[in-house]
């Protein structure tokens, strides 16, 4: 599908975003190998979520009939108004998801190959769940998955003692899961996918399981697990486990602070103010609003309560004095590792040059973002280039364009608002694909007052 953008819109007033992608797999995975009855609200019916309960449901025959109902419904918000607009998302008027579950024990074989569709987290931490599983599991996916490596996770889980077989480090993965045992993984990449397929094995280990990380991660398995009642300690770089069987529980997924960037960009190009409800601030996903305040985009975080260890709150876009260029350090960039494609939107309308240092790992998301946004910028007029790992953008806006997002949700997201402010019209290849974490982008933005269809 192709979006067509013309600029003079204006970006400004009050939305939800969809539930956090990111927190929704995980309290997905817990809930269903959990004992007993678990309420989900403000799941998100994205594609790459609706993988994770599809999975879920071929593997476990308890909660398969609610989890096939749940991922079979429409997506909310495809008008961009279902979103939960409560700022205390517990009263998200979403019906909830509810799964009786029977413990990790009541995990089966499945009858075919467990497709993860687009979702590279969803084949992870599943890798990870059925590393302990005393059977043979095929993790599948779309091409963009099965290019994507996989030898990462692969690793631990072998020295856990799970067999695992890669395709030649790529997936899928063939998994045989067994009697695990405890182990201390030091991480090579910095990635919070591998952090939580370890921690998720080390769940039915024996001993204890630390994964020690290069640079800090996204947070969301430890603290679901604390707060759950989980044995994990948190020290420094450190997360260890031990051994545990979770009982049902109930939370409010927290809007998704990712999707909500877009947003916050949007608004911070057409200088105007937008406030976004109940969305989740935890400091690990929020590090990009530090990037844009150094852009000179001016936010305000309000936390309003807790989910399940989770802050969430409201989030307010404030007019700024224009944007100038930044520069993201390889340190920072595992805490905003989502975000490079839509501050290079944002560098690209910038006073000055921007840079992002060390950005190798852009190159094994969706599709290659490193060079995927270079030539985006400058299909829409505008200077960027890659120079080994690095990108590098030169600010001072754009004429607009045609440009195909390659199929990738967050590429396709971050094209858009960029081409929201540029001088002439746009149009956007593989719009559809923002479903995979966003439904409902396009009515969003267009509700708000950008000047975009398709
Ligand atoms: C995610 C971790 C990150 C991120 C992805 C979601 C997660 O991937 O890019 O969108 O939910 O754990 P890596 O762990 O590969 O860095």
């Amino acid at each position: 599908m192709r979006a067509r953008i013309r600029p003079g819109g204006r970006v400004e007033g009050e939305t939800g975003v969809p539930g956090d992608k990111s927190i929704a797999h995980r309290w997905l995975i817990l809930a269903a190998t959990a004992e007993g009855r678990s309420e989900l609200r403000g799941l998100t019916r994205s594609l790459d979520v609706r993988s994770t309960a599809r999975c879920l449901a071929q593997l476990l025959p308890g909660v398969r009939p609610q989890l096939e109902a749940w991922a079979s419904r429409p997506a909310e918000s495809r008008d961009g108004h279902g979103f939960t607009w409560d700022s205390d998302v517990s009263r998200s008027t979403d019906p909830p998801l509810v799964v009786e579950g029977e413990g990790r024990e009541a995990l089966v074989a499945a009858r075919a190959a467990i497709d993860c569709g687009n979702s590279g987290t969803t084949m992870r931490l599943l890798a990870g769940v059925l590393a302990a599983a005393p059977f043979p599991a095929r993790l599948t996916g779309d091409v963009s998955l099965l290019a994507r490596p996989m030898e990462r996770v692969a690793m631990p889980l072998r020295e856990m003692g799970a067999t695992v077989r890669t395709n030649g480090g790529l997936a899928p993965i063939e998994i045989e899961g067994g009697a695990l045992r405890g182990i201390v993984h030091e991480l090579a990449v910095a990635s919070a996918q591998v952090k939580g397929a370890v921690l998720l094995a080390g769940l039915a280990a024996t001993g204890e399981t630390s994964v020690v990380e290069p640079a800090p991660t996204r947070d969301h398995t430890e603290r679901a697990l604390e707060a759950l009642g989980a044995p994990v300690r948190m020290e420094d770089r450190r997360v260890t486990v031990a051994a545990f069987q979770q009982r049902g529980f109930e939370g409010a997924v927290p809007g998704d602070v990712s999707a909500a960037s877009f947003l916050v960009a949007a608004a911070a190009l057409s200088g105007t103010e937008v406030l976004i409800h109940g969305v989740g601030l935890n400091p690990t996903r929020t590090r990009f609003l530090d990037v844009m305040e150094r852009m000179g985009v001016r936010t305000e975080r309000t936390v309003l309560g807790t989910q399940l260890g989770e802050p969430v709150g409201d989030l307010q876009v404030r007019p700024g004095d224009g944007i100038e260029g930044t520069r993201v350090e390889t340190a920072e960039l595992p805490l905003v590792i989502d975000e490079v494609p839509v501050l290079a939107a944002l560098a690209a309308h910038a006073k000055g040059h921007s840079f992002f240092a060390g950005a190798s790992e852009l190159r094994t998301k969706e599709s290659d973002r490193l060079g995927g946004l270079a030539a985006g910028i400058r299909a829409l007029g505008g200077l960027a280039e890659v120079e080994g790992d690095d990108l590098l953008v030169s600010g001072g806006g754009l004429t607009g364009g045609a440009v195909d997002a390659l199929g990738d949700h967050r590429m396709a997201m971050a094209l858009a608002v960029a081409a929201l402010t540029a001088s002439g019209p746009s149009e956007i290849e593989g719009m559809e694909s923002a479903e995979v974490s966003f439904p409902g982008f396009v009515a969003t933005l267009a509700r708000l007052g950008a000047r975009i269809e398709g």
